[in-house]
């Protein structure tokens, strides 16, 4: 059961909802610029935002006067930028001081409300949602939808496997309790760059085994062996979940121990693959032409899958992405024909479809270089240093029109 919030107060679980049912209201982000830079509020659509970085507004008074000297701010700068006919949301680093400006603000006629625990909420909030619920095959999908990140709980008949979890534990713990079945194995579809994997330590919290392709158990950069313990995936593999079975496809180019999962000619999770509106980078290894080839190969073998397979990606980029009921899943059928990425690579030859993936890579971001070191054991970083690690949304996907390089924030 959830209390509701108390006035002028939105939770992230809130935030979630509106941003889902296209509300209209507007963004007061008072974190530094840097911060706004890495990660922002993203709807279905463009936001209205402004970014007036707090020490900005400060400047009239003191500490002690804060209140006041927002609103004082506010009535001499702020008065052309910010909408009195919809709710203003105004949004900090953990959610204090944003209370203080939409006090302020509310003094003077705005309906301003602050977001509760501030980005740091949104950022570690999850939403899980039902792909399909029967007693012979359920699987859900576990959103962290600040970042972009998607994972995945597979059950039949009381048994479970979960695909790529996120940092964060509880979301998987409470639905296996809530739906009564029991976790048998943790895989992750390759070693992540962009988020702490929450693999290792769901296996060891349930007694599940950990799986990985072992070419993702080597720093691609460092050509370190991972720490971690885990069991070796491979091409072709069958894992039980119940009555059913997950296939292991090897599908390098992301990453060279890339795999996707599939089940039978129904599903297909793809990890860092396919996506919705692109697909995947190739140069988190620091080899993209000699990676680029090999994810070109593995993707011709995608396609040539039954189009009626449901695609249950690894990332999104925006919340459009979703459909109506917030899932993120199309048929193959539709992505052939409404995909970037896919599109180029039904139109050009494989030199050509290298030359587009190397010349559609966003923006290097050096921390994936640390959070890799981490998924593999070779970093062990405190909880401040995860959060840092973690900040923006994740850039997997190729660069894309909406929302800029790989639909993020950075
Ligand atoms: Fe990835």
């Amino acid at each position: 059961m959830t209390t509701a919030p108390p006035d002028g107060v939105w939770t992230a679980r809130d935030l979630l909802k509106r941003l889902e049912r296209h509300e209209k209201f507007f963004v007061l982000d008072v974190r530094n610029r840097e911060e706004f830079e890495r990660l922002r509020i993203e709807g279905r659509e463009r936001l209205p935002s402004v970014n007036v970085p707090y020490f900005e507004m400060l400047e009239l008074g003191g500490k002690d006067e804060m209140e006041d000297s927002i609103v004082a701010y506010a009535e001499r700068d702020l008065r052309e930028h910010l909408p009195k006919d919809r709710p203003v949301l105004a949004v900090c680093a953990k959610g204090d001081t944003s209370e203080y400006v939409s006090r302020g603000l509310r003094r003077l006629g705005y309906a301003c409300i602050s977001l509760q625990g501030g980005m740091r909420s949104w950022g570690d909030h999850y939403a899980t949602r039902a792909v399909v619920e029967t007693a012979d095959l359920a699987i859900y999908q576990v959103a962290r939808p600040a970042r972009g990140c998607l994972s995945y709980a597979v059950a039949s008949e009381g048994r479970a496997v979960v695909i790529d979890p996120l940092r964060h534990l509880d979301p998987y713990l409470e639905l296996a309790r809530a739906k009564g079945f029991v976790i048998d194995a943790v895989l992750d579809t390759h070693g992540h760059a962009d988020h702490i994997s929450g693999g290792p330590g769901l296996a060891a919290s349930t007694g599940a085994s950990y799986y990985l392709h072992p070419y993702d158990a080597i720093h691609p950069m460092d050509l370190l062996p991972a720490t971690i313990s885990y069991e070796p995936l491979r091409d072709g593999q069958v894992l039980p979940v119940g009555r059913r079975r997950l296939t292991v496809m090897h599908i390098p180019g992301h990453t060279l121990g890339l795999v996707a999962f599939r089940l039978d000619d129904e599903f297909l999770c793809t990890g860092d693959s396919i996506f919705i509106r692109s697909i995947a980078r190739p140069d988190l290894g620091g080899k993209a032409e000699t990676w680029a080839s090999l994810h070109g190969r593995s993707l011709r073998k995608l396609l040539a899958l039954p189009g009626s397979m449901i695609i249950l990606p690894g990332h999104f980029s925006g919340l459009d992405e979703a459909g109506e009921s917030g899932l993120f899943a199309a048929p193959l059928s539709d992505l052939r024909s409404q995909n970037d990425g896919l599109l180029a690579l039904q139109r050009q030859s494989e030199e050509g479809f290298v030359r587009y993936l190397v010349e559609s890579l966003p923006k290097f971001i050096p921390e994936y270089v640390d959070i890799k070191r981490v998924n593999a054991g070779l970093l062990l970083p405190d909880e401040d240093q995860v959060s840092t690690l973690e900040l923006g949304k994740n850039v997997c996907a190729l660069s894309q029109a909406y929302g800029g390089p790989g639909g993020g924030g950075r």
